[in-house]
């Protein structure tokens, strides 16, 4: 059976951090549901080559190669009756990269008022793996606190802040070293980072 992925891109700097991810994924039999906040296009189209058009051809123009089973779906920011927004549906994590200080606030605060925060809040309540790939710098105090709750409330807190001992010599290694641990945790088999020592 597929590993069911709910994976977010929110309007914090670092898309490029959910299209790595995207490309890992999907390149393995697993069911993605991609939900995409507004801003979150804004910062794709502003950083990365998205125009706006279809996602999954500007997916397939990045070199992301679909495994024959890996299963995808595009799912809208208001949409609340995706299955995501349940805790019926029965889904084995969430991964929000990048997560804006926005979308981090409204977990903590428990406002379920988008797809994203709703899902996010699931995964809360059921004792999923939520993975947030917060990014901001530098970090107010409101910030850190709303890490650190969200951290006591069972979220992984995986700042997007790349290792450098694998001498990583592009932009996407650099990327790859963060959505190593991401898989890692999701406990999806990955060779984009070899284990240390190993
Ligand atoms: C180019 C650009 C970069 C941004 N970078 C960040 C960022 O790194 N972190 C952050 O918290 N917000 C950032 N923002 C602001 C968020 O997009 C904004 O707070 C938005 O309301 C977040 O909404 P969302 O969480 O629904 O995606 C950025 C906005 C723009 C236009």
């Amino acid at each position: 059976m597929n590993k069911k992925i709910v994976v977010a891109i929110c309007g914090a700097s670092g898309s490029i951090y959910g299209i790595r991810l995207l490309k890992a994924l999907l390149n393995t039999p697993v069911n993605v549901y991609l939900i995409i906040s507004r801003a979150g296009k804004m910062v794709l189209k502003h950083e990365t080559g998205y125009s706006g058009g279809s996602f999954e051809s500007f997916l397939k123009d990045e070199g992301i190669v679909f495994h024959e089973k890996a299963i995808f779906e595009i799912l809208g920011e208001n949409d609340l009756f995706a299955p995501p927004a349940s805790g019926s549906f029965r889904y084995d994590g969430m991964v929000i990269a990048p997560c804006s200080m926005k979308t981090l606030a409204a977990i903590v605060s428990g406002i379920a008022d988008n797809l994203i925060n709703r899902a996010a809040d699931v995964c809360l309540k059921e004792k999923r793996p939520l993975i947030l790939l917060p990014r901001e710098t530098p970090l107010s105090a409101i910030h850190l606190k709303n890490m650190y709750e969200a951290a006591l409330s069972g979220a992984v807190i995986m700042p997007p802040s790349p290792s450098f001992y694998s001498k990583p010599k592009t932009i996407d290694d650099l990327v790859d070293t963060i959505v190593a641990r991401v898989l890692d945790h999701l406990k999806i088999e990955q060779s984009l980072m070899k284990q240390w020592g190993v």
